[in-house]
């Protein structure tokens, strides 16, 4: 058992306290969901994994009006809810290479929860887009529709395959993916609006 300074619950409230646009919220809740299916597969901590996902954009409310400063909140509000080094540098992580971040864009993932975070939350925008696209619906939802979708790449085209294919980095497979990301969603489908 990894050390978590705060319950989920307590997450959640700090989360919604900046009052988050309900895709966002959903968002959030959806990357815990699959970092909590990915952590199962690895035989990782779920607690951990889970915290990570739903923290990993902590700041993206107060910063989104300019991309460029997301993350860079993140490391304080993390530390005053008692989050150590290690794990601000795993949420920082997920923002590695992204030309829009200028402190982040020259990094480089190096580790197996850091690939893990970024493909989990990455995918979350195909299988939100896909459950729209399907009547809002996931539960019936097959990993290999899910694949389709993942090649198609005029289909949410902003959510980036590369990161997401970051996943095989941590020994898993892109349909382990696939299939984790939907198991996870579907957990949590009457939260987020799904069926
Ligand atoms: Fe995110």
């Amino acid at each position: 058992m990894m050390n978590l300074p705060i319950t989920r619950e307590k997450a959640v409230e700090v989360l919604r306290s900046y009052h988050p646009e309900e895709f966002d919220m959903i968002h959030y809740l959806e990357s815990e969901a699959v970092m909590k299916e990915v952590a199962k597969l690895l035989g990782e901590d779920e607690d951990y994994f889970g915290m990570l996902g739903l923290l990993h954009d902590i700041d993206w409310t107060i910063t989104k009006s300019e991309v460029s400063t997301h993350l860079t909140k993140a490391p304080d509000m993390l530390k005053r809810l008692g989050f150590d080094d290690e794990f601000i540098q795993i949420i920082l992580s997920h923002g590695y290479g992204f030309e829009e971040l200028p402190q982040l864009k020259d990094k480089e993932r190096t580790k197996k929860i850091e690939y893990a975070l970024a493909a989990s939350e990455t995918i979350t925008g195909l299988v939100y887009t896909y459950a729209l696209m399907r009547g809002k619906k996931v539960s019936d939802m097959e990993a290999k529709g899910l694949k389709k979708k993942f090649k198609d790449k005029a289909f949410a085209a902003g959510c980036r395959r590369d990161v997401i294919a970051e996943i095989e980095k941590t020994g898993l497979t892109l349909d382990q993916l696939f299939e984790a990301a939907i198991r996870g969603v579907t957990k949590i489908k009457d939260e987020i609006g799904l069926i």
